[in-house]
Parts: C-alpha cells; sequence; structure tokens
C-alpha cells in the first residue's frame, strides 16, 4: 500500500518530493551496494541527502558497523518528523543523525559513501551543478555518491513540457550527462522499483585522473547559517 504521506508530499511539494512512493528494498541495496560497510577497523561515516521517510535510510542503517554513523539530511519537516519517530531508527541512537535542512545549509563534514535521492529532473541546472560537486568534495579518498534516476521521466517531461520547462529539463540531462561523463565509476538498472530506476555510482578519484576537471566545485557552507545534526533516537 502507497505510503499516504509520501503521496500528500508529492502534491503538496511535488517539486523537492519528486516521486509518488519511497524507493523499494531493491533500489535501496542498489544504492549501498558500493558503500564498505561493516568492515572492522576505522569507524566510517555514511551520508544520505533527503531521506524522505527513511526507506533507504533504515537498510543504510542496517549496514553500519558498530563504531560507523549515518547522516540524514531531509529539507521537508513532515518526512523529518517521521525520521525521527520510526522504530527502525530510533534504536541506533547517536549513530544516526538527522539534519532537518536542505543540503545546501549543511554545515562541513567528509563522508566514507554518500546517497543521495533528491529528485534532480525538478530542478535547475546551476542547483544539480553545485549540489554534486559539492557532495562530490565531501567525500574520503575510495569513497563514492550514489544517486538513482527514474526510467523514461525525462522522456515523459519532454514531451509534456512547454518551453521554458523543455529548456530546463534538457539543461538538467545535459548537466547530468557531463557530470557522469567525468564522475562515473559504475551504474546499474533496478527493474524491480516502482518506477524503475537507473542508479549511477560516482567517484571523484576518476576525475582527478583526467587532465581537465571543467565542472566548478563549492565549498560546503560554514560559520552560523550550517545546519546541525540531531540524535534521531533522543
Ligand atoms: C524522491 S524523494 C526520496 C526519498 C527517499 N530517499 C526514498 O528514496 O524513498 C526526495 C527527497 O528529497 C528531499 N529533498 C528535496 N530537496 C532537498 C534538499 N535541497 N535538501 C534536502 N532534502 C531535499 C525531499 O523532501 C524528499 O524527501
Amino acid at each position: 500500500m502507497p505510503d499516504t504521506l509520501f503521496v500528500t508530499e508529492c502534491f503538496r511539494t511535488h517539486r523537492s518530493t519528486g516521486a509518488l512512493v519511497p524507493s523499494g528494498r531493491r533500489l535501496a541495496r542498489a544504492l549501498a551496494r558500493p558503500l564498505r560497510t561493516g568492515g572492522s577497523g576505522e569507524p566510517r561515516r555514511y551520508l544520505e541527502v533527503g531521506a524522505g521517510t527513511g526507506a533507504v535510510s533504515r537498510h543504510l542503517a542496517s549496514l553500519l558497523g558498530p563504531d560507523d554513523t549515518l547522516d540524514l539530511v531531509e529539507s521537508n519537516p513532515r518526512f523529518a518528523a517521521r525520521l525521527r519517530a520510526d522504530p527502525v531508527l530510533r534504536p541506533y541512537g547517536g549513530r544516526v543523525r538527522l539534519t532537518e535542512a536542505r543540503v545546501e545549509d549543511l554545515g562541513p563534514g567528509t563522508y566514507d559513501g554518500i546517497v543521495c535521492g533528491l529528485p534532480f529532473a525538478n530542478f535547475h541546472a546551476t542547483e544539480v551543478t553545485a549540489i554534486l560537486t559539492g557532495l562530490l568534495d565531501r567525500l574520503t579518498p575510495g569513497a563514492t555518491l550514489s544517486y538513482f534516476s527514474y526510467v523514461g521521466l525525462r522522456r515523459l517531461g519532454l514531451l509534456l513540457a512547454g518551453a521554458p520547462e523543455y529548456t530546463r529539463l534538457v539543461e538538467v540531462e545535459a548537466t547530468l550527462a557531463g557530470i557522469r561523463r567525468r564522475y562515473e565509476v559504475g551504474r546499474g538498472l533496478v527493474v524491480g522499483n516502482v518506477p524503475p530506476a537507473w542508479v549511477h555510482h560516482l567517484a571523484p578519484d576518476r576525475a582527478a585522473a583526467s587532465p581537465q576537471r571543467a565542472v566548478s566545485t563549492v565549498p560546503p557552507p560554514t560559520g552560523p547559517t550550517a545546519a546541525e545534526p540531531e540524535s534521531v533516537g533522543t
């Protein structure tokens, strides 16, 4: 049965929610595949951007080693309230932390893996570039950033769009394609999701080996405007 909060938010805040239903288990697993979780040794830090109602967060939390942590960022206050009350996430206490904010306002920090659930198809190309390059800059060496896009959504959007919207969609796709050419280290098709989705894995190391890195990078915000995390389990 569809999550009613998700359906409501899809109509109420369509641009930022971007989906009628949360991600399924197969998509969550595909997004987490490159994360080097559960090993002994150094504690690892993971970040999920756009956690929604926690469909992917719960899978990521299940992969944490005893000293690993997972930071969730969610801008919608109603989704954030749901995450705070989540019975699966609460027992993790301080190991799963929530920042109720736009990812653009996130404080400084580096991560051993990032999963991003943002609906880039609804954003402007400049926002996509700023967010993705900002996140890539937060990765520790060897770490990856994974995001997904729904199969066929772009074609449908282009068919239905008026002129300004058509231009925006073309620019967003060109931006994402440029970023993938530069940073993609793997991809997969998840047919068993509603709707089916492409999962893309990006790594800055691939670009470091390349002579040109044309996509500009933005430093993470610092100072009093940076949003602070809270423990989900308190
Ligand atoms: C497509 S939903 C994905 C939700 C969840 N990750 C999943 O896969 O089921 C996109 C989520 O990103 C959140 N979001 C959109 N823009 C955001 C931003 N700038 N910063 C943080 N979260 C954002 C939305 O509120 C929504 O929860």
